[in-house]
């Protein structure tokens, strides 16, 4: 009979007697212990909780031992009730000292299983972490900024965060322009003084002269914002990179020759370049600066508006009242400047149709201008 059905009965109903019977008794109860250690110790799965199972089965409030206690033991006569005593407190102390080593048991294999799964194998592939790419952007600026430098323009930045004066009145843009029109520019609220966010990089050329006396050769890179509807080709903020030249013996002709110049680096050597006049406040003459188109090369096609040509930037002698603002003579000096759209280079240069797409930064567009 299991141990466990026998252990609901007392001593009597078993038909124990005398102490050899007892000893009988307590040896298979022991027996059948050992077994189902041995059965536990081959299952694979055996962890913490079915061995916590197992205390509960012998040792736990009602367990089997307690079992013992109560219908084995209580209930015996009087003469048999100390072997009974006995072989229980020896059956006791041998579960509980083999359960402890198997406890023991478990957990040092658990230690060795985590052990080994926490191990650093140094000799596996790393995880490659990615690590962006360069935007197309700065790879546009960074050309234009070879071009220039190239041929003896330096850099100067200058803040997005601007007065009036400097990005309209010394410009030569006065109250009424159209370019101080509410659409077009970003007021900042309550700022002393009417601060604005700039709506071109010009306010550098004054800058720069303010701070510097002739010659100077400039090209200034940086974020410009206007206040336009976003669509495929416009957004609240884009690139822009400045140039100015000023000096004793500047002409039109040095003016002509650095934009043909850059156009050829840019594009490519077979592009022709055309001047279209056109009006700056803060130049005069002013131009458009038109290429041949680099789709079609000038025959004719859907990305030039079938004219062959394509609108580069806007450009200019420098006006003489612009001197007037920074303390320059305008009987002994002359210059050009240019502002140009980086994005729209870009987006020329590399066929790109969507604006969006070089603020959206995902790096599945970008990298395919590595
Ligand atoms: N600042 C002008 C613009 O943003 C461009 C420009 C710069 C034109 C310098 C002439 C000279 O439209």
């Amino acid at each position: 009979m299991l141990i466990t059905k026998s252990v609901s009965q007392s001593l009597q109903q078993l038909g124990v007697e005398n102490p050899e019977g007892v000893v009988r008794l307590f040896a298979d109860c022991d027996a059948e212990f050992e077994s189902i250690l041995l059965r536990a110790a081959e299952d694979p799965k055996m962890g913490v909780e079915q061995w916590e199972l197992m205390r509960q089965v012998w040792l736990g409030r009602k367990g089997i031992l307690s079992h013992i206690g109560d219908n084995w033991l209580k209930p015996a006569p009087k003469d048999l009730k100390p072997i009974v005593g006995q072989e229980l407190n020896k059956l006791k102390a041998h579960v509980e000292a083999a359960l402890e080593e198997k406890r023991k048991e478990i957990e040092a294999t658990a230690e060795q299983a985590a052990a080994a799964r926490d191990q650093i194998d140094l000799s596996l592939p790393g995880v490659e972490r990615a690590i962006g790419t360069r935007h197309l952007i700065r790879q546009t600026f960074d050309e234009l900024l070879r071009i220039f430098l190239s041929i003896g323009f330096s850099v100067v930045e200058g803040p997005e965060i601007e007065t009036p004066y400097y990005n309209f009145e010394a410009l030569n843009i006065p109250e009424h322009h159209p370019a101080r029109d509410n659409m077009d520019t970003f007021y900042i609220e309550g700022a002393r003084g009417g601060h604005l966010l700039r709506t071109h990089t010009s306010p550098m050329q004054i800058r720069t002269m303010e701070k510097q006396p002739p010659p100077v050769r400039i090209v200034v890179p940086g974020k410009v914002y206007r206040r336009d509807n976003p669509d495929a080709t416009h957004g609240y903020m884009f690139h822009q990179i400045e140039g100015l030249a000023v000096d004793t013996d500047i002409t039109f002709c040095d003016f002509k020759g650095a934009v043909e110049y850059f156009v050829r680096e840019f594009f490519g050597p077979k592009t022709k370049t055309r001047l279209r006049p056109s009006y700056f406040p803060f130049t005069e003459p002013s131009a458009e600066v038109d290429a041949s188109c680099h789709v079609c090369a000038g025959s004719g096609c859907r990305v030039c508006k079938f004219s062959g040509w394509i609108e580069l930037f806007g450009a200019g002698m420098v006006d003489p009242a612009v001197y007037g603002f920074v303390n320059y003579d305008p009987g002994k000096l002359s210059g050009f400047a240019f502002g140009m759209g980086v994005d729209r280079l870009a987006m020329m240069k590399y066929g790109i149709t969507e604006l969006p797409l070089l603020f959206q930064n995902d790096v599945r567009f970008l990298r395919q201008f590595p």
